[in-house]
């Protein structure tokens, strides 16, 4: 939630602001904002509400300086506008400031020190800065110690990089929660909360650790603790590509992203199973994990729902039980835990901060912790005791697929290798190989016919408001993601339910033509399930039914290879993506960026 970059050292620091802030306009994209200084007296101070292609177009070409910073916003407190838009300043206008996070005590912290200074926005952030401004101009404090006694007064989240109009040749910043790098680049230093955004400037990063301060010029970084305690740390290496971050011919994210599924199967079965096709796991993982008496699954929204799928997998190949929690709710509310338990986080971006605040206290508790990301060095996975990565390749559009997809097969990477370390049968004579091969190569199919998913999204979603997602065991699973995935991008209110649960309620809302989309994969429920379509078909639903060959009959509009049950999402779920992207783009909308969300979601 929000992106922040900044610059120091380079001669087209307005280009590189631009085009950083396009990169992470995933993480926000309601105001932005950008601050330059050319080290000679001139500044400008640039802010537009909407995307960041307005606020390059308000950007005149002399704003130019060897120092900035910029901001793409994801609104928390106050409406999206110019003024509450970043760079924050102090009255004084010498404090330039942009943040992502939360305050949680601005209102207490504006009370006790503040109660004379005129604020000009609603958000938390002008606290910061204000604060700030007041230490140096009232306490004689410098900079640096004012912004360290400012966030030892600070309770909340905060990535942030602070300009001193008088020390042009600065850049202070500070972390806790939020992500931020430091990139070590050849002319100057780059500071940002993605790599993605500089990934041409550099491969070389300075990782932030929670409650750490630095001061980045040109060709130095002084790094502190809160405390003031000086810090050494060697940078890490982190590559991007180009064909990794542009839409190539692709007119969206979205559907380059749903494309790339057969292929991320594939090279998840390269990167982790050996040529016979046994899993390559690290031992003391799979030691630790057999040790475990239950495993905690916990994610947020798709990962959540992968996290579902992970359940039965693992219960199925491992016999070791399994509990899934939604992240912001697992976090105030723990279960009674097991004697030995072991906690897998299951998150793309690896920064969700309701993940994170659950890692932090299973950690606290001395439990053991795995984190299977997309992000080789997020936070999630640098601060767990072990981690997986997706091998999915950055995930731009918002709505997650194809980091749905790997997390499945990476759990079942996991499930196959643990039970087989266990011994069990089940899982010994299970071939993954030929499960992931026969995944890739029907996604392959599905996303092959994309005529034929624009026409049943016209037919089926075009026209309602409404739209239902229904399905037992596994495909109740489906029934959930795929129902996310219309919502988020269509906004058409729908709901995924599982199907015995229709006649207890919900079966009320089925009115004619409203889309009812059935997913039929699992053949001990098949019947059942068969008998709800009657259900809703007899009360003039249009109905969708997405069987798997085994369980297929005459009508059914789409049916799939059969792979293991437990697999079938690998195929149910392209096809939930497919329709909601369709469904999406007939309405005109903006499919990579819907409203009121961001890819990285780093508040709780
Ligand atoms: O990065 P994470 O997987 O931890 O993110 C969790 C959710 O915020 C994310 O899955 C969100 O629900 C997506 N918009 C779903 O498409």
């Amino acid at each position: 939630m929000c992106g922040i970059v900044g610059a120091i050292g380079y001669e087209t620091t307005t280009e590189i602001l631009l085009k950083g802030l396009e990169r992470l306009e995933y993480r926000g994209y309601d105001s932005a904002g950008l601050y330059i200084n050319d080290q000679t007296g001139h500044d400008y101070l640039v802010k537009t509400v909407g995307k960041i292609a307005t606020l390059k177009s308000a950007v005149k070409p002399t704003v130019q300086g060897s120092l900035g910073i910029a901001h793409t916003r994801w609104a928390t407190h106050g409406q999206p506008s110019e003024a509450n838009a970043h760079p924050q300043f102090s009255t004084s206008q010498r404090f330039y400031l942009v943040h992502n996070g939360v305050i949680n005590n601005f209102t207490a912290l504006k009370q006790q020190y503040l109660a004379d200074t005129h604020f000009a926005s609603q958000t938390d952030t002008e606290v910061l800065v204000q604060l700030i401004a007041k230490f140096v101009e009232q306490e004689q404090l410098t900079t640096l110690a004012a912004l360290q006694k400012t966030l030892q007064l600070v309770n909340g989240s905060y990535a942030l990089i602070l300009v001193d109009r008088d020390q042009p040749d600065q850049l202070y910043i500070a972390k806790n929660k939020s992500p931020l790098l430091i990139g070590l680049g050849e002319q100057g230093n780059v500071v940002t909360s993605d790599a993605l955004a500089t990934y041409d400037l550099t491969d070389q990063y300075l990782e932030l650790h929670d409650q750490e301060i630095a001061a980045v010029s040109a060709d130095q970084v002084q790094l502190l603790t809160l405390q003031g305690a000086s810090q050494t740390r060697q940078p890490i290496t982190i590559t991007v590509t180009d064909g990794e971050v542009s839409k190539g011919t692709y007119p969206t994210y979205m559907l380059k992203e749903i494309d790339e599924q057969p292929a991320v199967m594939r090279r998840i079965s390269q990167k982790y199973l050996t040529a016979a096709g046994e899993p390559q796991i690290d031992p003391n993982l799979l030691t630790a994990l057999a040790q475990a008496d239950r495993l905690y699954f916990v994610a947020a929204g798709t990962s959540y729902h992968a996290s579902l799928v992970g359940k039965r997998l693992f219960e199925k190949f491992t016999q070791i039980p399994v509990e899934v929690g939604v992240a912001s709710e697992f976090g105030y509310h723990w279960p009674i835990l097991a004697q030995h338990p072991f906690f897998i986080f299951l998150s793309q971006s690896g920064e969700t901060a309701d993940s994170r605040q659950v890692l932090i206290e299973a950690k606290r508790r001395g439990l053991p912790t795995l984190v299977i990301t997309n992000v080789t060095n997020s936070t999630l996975a640098r601060e767990s005791d072990f981690h997986l990565d997706l091998y999915a390749g950055p995930e731009i559009a918002v709505a997650s697929t194809k980091a749905y997809t790997a997390q499945i097969a990476v759990e079942a990477v996991l499930a196959k290798a643990l039970g087989t370390y266990l011994k069990l049968p089940a899982a010994e004579e299970w071939s993954l190989q030929t499960q992931l091969g026969l995944a890739a190569n029907g996604m392959e199919t599905l996303v092959d016919n994309k005529q034929g998913w624009s026409d049943l999204a016209n037919n089926f979603l075009g026209a309602s408001q409404d739209a239902f997602y229904l399905g037992r065991g596994i495909d109740y699973d489906v029934s959930l993601e795929a129902a996310l995935k219309l919502k988020e991008i269509s906004y058409v209110h729908t709901e995924g339910f599982a199907a015995g649960e229709l006649k207890h309620g919900t079966i009320a809302l089925i009115e004619e033509n409203v889309p009812v989309i059935t997913f039929i994969t699992e053949a001990s429920t098949a019947g059942h399930t068969r008998g709800n379509v009657q259900e809703v078909l007899a009360r003039g639903a249009q109905v969708l039914v997405i069987a798997s060959e085994d369980c297929q009959q005459a009508d059914d509009q789409i049916v799939l290879p059969q792979l293991t049950p437990e697999l079938m999402p690998l195929l149910t779920g392209v096809c939930g993506q497919l329709l909601a992207y369709y469904a999406t783009l007939q309405r005109g909308l903006n499919v990579d960026q819907p409203r009121n969300l961001a890819k990285s979601v780093t508040v709780e």
